[in-house]
C-alpha cells in the first residue's frame, strides 16, 4: 500500500493467502473451551498476552517431563539435548524476524528488557549531553521511561512526534525534529493502543539520513504481521513471546552486529564473560556478553514452538484473518450509539480502544466480562497519549489468531446490555 509516498511494507500482497480454519485454531488454544460463569469465554484481550496453544504448552512440559538440565554447561546428555533444543529456538527466532546472523539475536526478558538493554547499554556508553532521543505520541511506558532514565543521566532531551486526528505519525513534524543531535528514533512498530502501524521503514531511512539510530518496539506488530528487520532497515528490534503464543518473561532483542559489538555489558553474571580474574574481566561477543546468568530454557524453547506454530498458520494468513476481523468489528462498533473508537488509521493492528458515553471504561469492562467478554480497561501503559486523547481510560478489544466475527457480535451485545444497565 502506498500512502503519502510511503510504502508500507510487507502489506501489499497481490495473491490472498489461505484463510484459516477458525474451528481448526480455536481448537488448538485449550483455554477457549473453559467457560467464564455461564458463558462460553470470549477472549479480546490478546494484546496484553495472546493465548498459548496446545503445541506451546506441550513444547514446555516436554522440556521438564524429559530432558531439563542447564545449557551450555554440563557435558551430560540432558544438557546437551537442551542446548540444542535451546539453541534451535535462537535459529527460530532468526528465521521470524529475518535477522541476517543468528548472533544477532539476544534473548532477554522481554520487550520492556531488550528496550532497557538498549537505553542503558548503548544509551549509557553513546549518549552526550545535548542529544536528542525521538519518540512518537503514542509510545508504551515501556518504551518511553527507559529512554527518560538514559536521557536524564546524560542530559540528553526527548523530542516527541505529534499525533494526527487519525491516530497516525505527524511525519513532517517529524521530519522537523530530525537534526544532526538525533541520535535515536525509538517507534513503536504498531501502537497498543491506537493500532497504528507507523512507516518504519521510511522513518529510518529519515533517521539514518542525520545519523540517528532506529529501535523498533515491535512487541504489537511481530503477533500479527509478518516482520522483516532487514526491510524495516532499523538497527534494533524488540519483541515478546507472550504476545506471540509463547510463554511470559521472554523475549528478543535483535541487534546490528556491529552496534551490539561495541555496546558495554549491562546485567553481568555467568555465562557473559571470556575471562575474569579479581581485578578485571573480559567480556564474551554478543549475544551472550548480554545474557548473564542461567537463561529461560523452557520459555525459549516455548517461543520457538510458538513461532513454528505461527509458521505453520502462515504470518499472511494471520494478518489476512485480523484484518477481515477488524474491518467487522469497527463497522460494529460504529453502528453502536455514543461509542467513541480511537484510532482510524488506514494501516492498523486488530485493536479496538473506546468509550462508551459516560461509563467509566472500568465499570463497562466489567459488565462484559459478567457476560463472559474479557477486554481491558486502563490507560494501557500510555499515559502521555491518554492526556492526548484527554480521557483517563479507555476499553480495549484486541484480537488474535482465534478470534472471530462471533466474537465481535458477544462484545457488540454486551454494550448493549451496558448502555441499559447504565442509561448512558
Ligand atoms: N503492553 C501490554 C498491553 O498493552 C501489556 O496490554
Amino acid at each position: 500500500m502506498i500512502r503519502r509516498g510511503l510504502v508500507t511494507q510487507p502489506l501489499d500482497r497481490i495473491t490472498p493467502p489461505p484463510a484459516l480454519d477458525e474451528s481448526r485454531v480455536r481448537a488448538d488454544f485449550p483455554i477457549l473451551d473453559r467457560p467464564v460463569g455461564d458463558h462460553r469465554l470470549v477472549y479480546l484481550d490478546s494484546a496484553a498476552t495472546a493465548q498459548k496453544p496446545r503445541a506451546v504448552i506441550d513444547a514446555m512440559s516436554d522440556f521438564y517431563f524429559r530432558y531439563n538440565a542447564n545449557v551450555h554447561r554440563g557435558v551430560h546428555v540432558l544438557g546437551g539435548e537442551a542446548t540444542a533444543a535451546y539453541d534451535r529456538a535462537r535459529e527460530l527466532v532468526r528465521q521470524f524476524l529475518n535477522v541476517p546472523r543468528v548472533e544477532e539475536v539476544v534473548f532477554t526478558a522481554g520487550t520492556t528488557a531488550a528496550i532497557n538493554l538498549v537505553a542503558q547499554s548503548w544509551g549509557g556508553a553513546s549518549l552526550r549531553s545535548g542529544d536528542e532521543i525521538i519518540l512518537t505520541g503514542y509510545e508504551h511506558h515501556s518504551n518511553l521511561v527507559p529512554w527518560q532514565l538514559a536521557a536524564h543521566r546524560a542530559g540528553a532531551l526527548l523530542r516527541v512526534v505529534p499525533l494526527l486526528a487519525d491516530g497516525t505519525l505527524d511525519l513532517e513534524a517529524y521530519e522537523r525534529l530530525l537534526s544532526g543531535r538525533t541520535r535515536m528514533v525509538a517507534v513503536s512498530h504498531a501502537s497498543n493502543v491506537l493500532g497504528t502501524i507507523s512507516p518504519v521503514a521510511q522513518m529510518a531511512r529519515m533517521a539514518h539520513e542525520v545519523g540517528a539510530l532506529v529501535l523498533v518496539d515491535g512487541a504489537q506488530s511481530a503477533p500479527h504481521l509478518p516482520v522483516d528487520v532487514q526491510q524495516l532497515n532499523c538497527d534494533f528490534f524488540a519483541c515478546s513471546a507472550h504476545k506471540c503464543y509463547g510463554p511470559t518473561g521472554f523475549g528478543v532483542l535483535y541487534g546490528r552486529q556491529e552496534l551490539l559489538r561495541r555496546m558495554p555489558p549491562w546485567i553481568a553474571g555467568g555465562g557473559m564473560i571470556e575471562q575474569v580474574t579479581f581485578d578485571a574481566t573480559t567480556y564474551a561477543a554478543p549475544p551472550a556478553r548480554f545474557e548473564a546468568g542461567t537463561p529461560a530454557v523452557a520459555q525459549a524453547i516455548g517461543f520457538g514452538a510458538a513461532i513454528e506454530y505461527l509458521q505453520q498458520l502462515g504470518l499472511d494468513a494471520v494478518w489476512a484473518h485480523e484484518q477481515a476481523l477488524l474491518r467487522y468489528a469497527t463497522d460494529r462498533l460504529s453502528e453502536v450509539e455514543g461509542l467513541r473508537l480511537f484510532g482510524n488509521a488506514p494501516m492498523k493492528v486488530g485493536v479496538l480502544s473506546f468509550v462508551l458515553g459516560t461509563i467509566h471504561p472500568h465499570d463497562l469492562a466489567t459488565v462484559l466480562d459478567a457476560g463472559g467478554v474479557a477486554v481491558r480497561a486502563g490507560h494501557h501503559c500510555a499515559q502521555p497519549l491518554m492526556q492526548h486523547l484527554k480521557v483517563p481510560a479507555t476499553v480495549r478489544a484486541s484480537f488474535g489468531v482465534y478470534n472471530t466475527r462471533d466474537d465481535v457480535d458477544r462484545l457488540v451485545e454486551g454494550l448493549a446490555e451496558a448502555r441499559q444497565r447504565f442509561g448512558r
